[in-house]
């Protein structure tokens, strides 16, 4: 959908090819491309597509249609045929106002649609696991989940953002054993979060070669589960803290969530899972687990309640689906995780079916991601065998480019306030400028290049809009816009990526794919950064002026809108 007043150019296409074809309007629609060469026509029509309709040759059906199309030439101004397309022109002037009109109209909500139509969107994402480090491999999930929250809600859907933290689990049984035998080695009373981190790490290396230290972290899980008071309370007392460790790297990256319901909150919601599976059939003993079978589906089994009698990470997974389906509502409910775990989700999503929910799967999708590897491919972090925590990579960030602002405009204002938007910004904006299923390389010269693709550059280029505006001193009024000035190709090329900003932003929600978004502000960055490099802005002609200051004042509103969807800040100056 496009905004209010926008002429849907791809619509007015289709409409016009259906009255001479008999086709449907959608279908044809659909068949539209963007030619990559704008001398090839704004947009292109393959006929190839209606061969088998037609029963003609491509060129011949792109011919007829030519022959008989009525145009209106205030839309489309000359159709070419070329082999078995029909290249489309359309009209620049119409385009241009109807663009800057509408930027007029809506300001900051420019790009925006009430599609979503209020439906409810279940995102999950960022779902550290506690008492283990919140470390960069937790970036992605965070930055990818927290960015297709904003696009949903901006689409007009209503989001609901879940944390759904590791906190229940062997981790918490290996923490507490740690702690009972190691308590005097390290300073809990100082610094408890660092120590229990150490102590979890010990436990895992020591635990290979003395497996009664295994025995004793199970003993403890499950007198967790069976809900031994001090057990318990000692429990609570971890999460608790912490949760408090992780708000300060959600205050860095702006996350917010409306849910921190995690593993733990369904404790006692699995009984009821494990009896409906029961009751349904689904059940089978192996081996002492309990398990669903689920060879015909090639897939190994799903395990649902272990030999030791405890439950694991799929049951609970399990029960919050269930419960997820009873409160929500939802349209989509969307998992944001690491790519590692594919088959869990597709065991889950199948049990799930089984059990005769397959309508609500069919809502639920696994939006997977790939690693954090340094220029060498390396998974980050791995080779010291321990990890790197996000929030001293963040900090290191914003100290980086508090460095550079010092040294090349040391009187600049605010300057904590800039590095924090630059700083952390280039580091979310390196996360989600490439398709999330390839590994994401974490280079600090890569994405702190001011002149690169990068969160950095977008920033500097509104920052420019920025300037512009105020050496002119105002910003003018639409109807004192004459839109015929802006003709040139360097003009139009910006104005034509301002008309698609909605279609980019609805396809990155299709998609799940906030990259989409990302490379499309790169685009109009680069797009406009050539148009001015090219066209003085501020100029002696009032109502030359006057058109390239507006085009500037909306780019600007995108490029801001845009990188909030993403997550990032803008700053006003640097
Ligand atoms: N806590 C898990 C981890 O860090 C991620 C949770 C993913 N979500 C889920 N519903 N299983 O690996």
């Amino acid at each position: 959908m496009k905004g209010e007043f926008m002429v849907d150019f791809k619509k007015e296409i289709a409409k016009s090819i259906s009255k001479v074809t008999n086709l449907d309007e959608k279908e044809l629609k659909n068949y539209i491309e963007i030619p990559p060469n704008s001398d090839l026509g704004d947009y292109a029509f393959p006929c190839f597509k209606l061969a088998k309709d037609l029963k003609k040759a491509p060129p011949i059906i792109a011919n007829d249609i030519k022959e008989n199309i009525q145009i209106d030439t205030n839309i489309i101004e000359r159709i070419d045929v070329v082999g078995g397309y029909l290249n489309i022109f359309i009209n620049k002037k119409t385009l241009v106002k109807s663009v800057l009109e509408n930027v007029a109209k809506n300001k900051e909500k420019y790009g925006s649609s009430n599609l979503g139509n209020n439906k409810n969107v279940v995102i999950e994402y960022s779902s550290p696991n506690i008492a283990k480090p919140f470390h960069i491999g937790h970036l992605r999930t965070t930055v990818i989940g927290g960015a297709l929250y904003k696009i949903y809600n901006f689409l007009g859907y209503n989001t609901i953002g879940i944390n759904y933290l590791g906190d229940w689990g062997l981790q918490f049984g290996k923490v507490m054993a740690g702690i009972s035998l190691w308590k005097d080695e390290y300073d809990f009373k100082n610094n408890e979060m660092g120590s229990i981190l150490k102590t979890y790490i010990r436990f895992n290396k020591e635990e290979k070669e003395k497996p009664e230290l295994t025995e004793m972290a199970r003993d403890y899980f499950k007198k967790l589960e069976k809900g031994e008071p001090e057990i318990v309370r000692q429990w609570e007392h971890i999460r608790n803290i912490s949760i408090d460790n992780y708000q300060k790297t959600y205050k860095l990256l702006n996350s917010k969530f409306d849910s921190y319901n995690g593993e733990a909150y369904y404790n006692d919601k699995m009984e009821d899972i494990i009896e409906e599976l029961q009751n349904k059939g689904l059940l089978r003993e192996s081996q002492g687990a309990k398990i669903v079978d689920l060879e015909e589906y090639d897939m190994p089994p799903c395990i649902v309640v272990t030999s030791a009698g405890t439950t694991i990470y799929a049951t609970r997974d399990l029960a919050a689906l269930k419960e997820r389906i009873n409160k929500y509502n939802f349209d989509k409910l969307i998992y944001v995780v690491g790519s590692e775990q594919q088959l869990h989700f597709k065991q889950v999503f199948k049990v799930m079916e089984l059990m005769g929910y397959g309508e609500y799967i069919k809502k639920c999708v696994h939006v997977p991601f790939g690693l954090v590897v340094d220029k060498d491919g390396e998974k980050i972090g791995s080779r010291k065998g321990n990890s790197v925590f996000l929030e001293d990579i963040l900090n290191e960030a914003i100290d980086k480019v508090k460095n550079i602002i010092n040294e090349k405009n040391p009187e600049l204002e605010d300057k904590d306030d800039i590095a924090k938007k630059v700083g952390v910004g280039a580091i979310i904006f390196n996360d989600l400028s490439n398709s999330r299923i390839k590994d994401e390389i974490f280079d600090w010269d890569m994405l702190l290049n001011f002149q690169g693709e990068t969160g950095p550059y977008i920033q500097y280029i509104y920052v420019r809009t920025k300037s512009l505006l105020s050496k002119a001193g105002y910003i003018p009024k639409i109807d004192e816009i004459d839109y015929s000035v802006l003709n040139e190709i360097e003009a139009i090329n910006t104005i034509k990526l301002l008309y698609q900003f909605n279609e980019v932003i609805q396809n990155a929600a299709d998609k799940n794919e906030p990259s989409i978004l990302a490379r499309y502000l790169i685009d109009l960055s680069q797009n406009f950064s050539t148009f001015y490099n090219q066209h003085k802005i501020i100029t002696e002609e009032k109502n030359i002026q006057n058109s390239r200051l507006f085009l500037t004042y909306a780019v600007g509103i995108v490029l801001k809108t845009g990188v909030e969807l993403l997550g990032m800040e803008m700053p006003e100056k640097m």
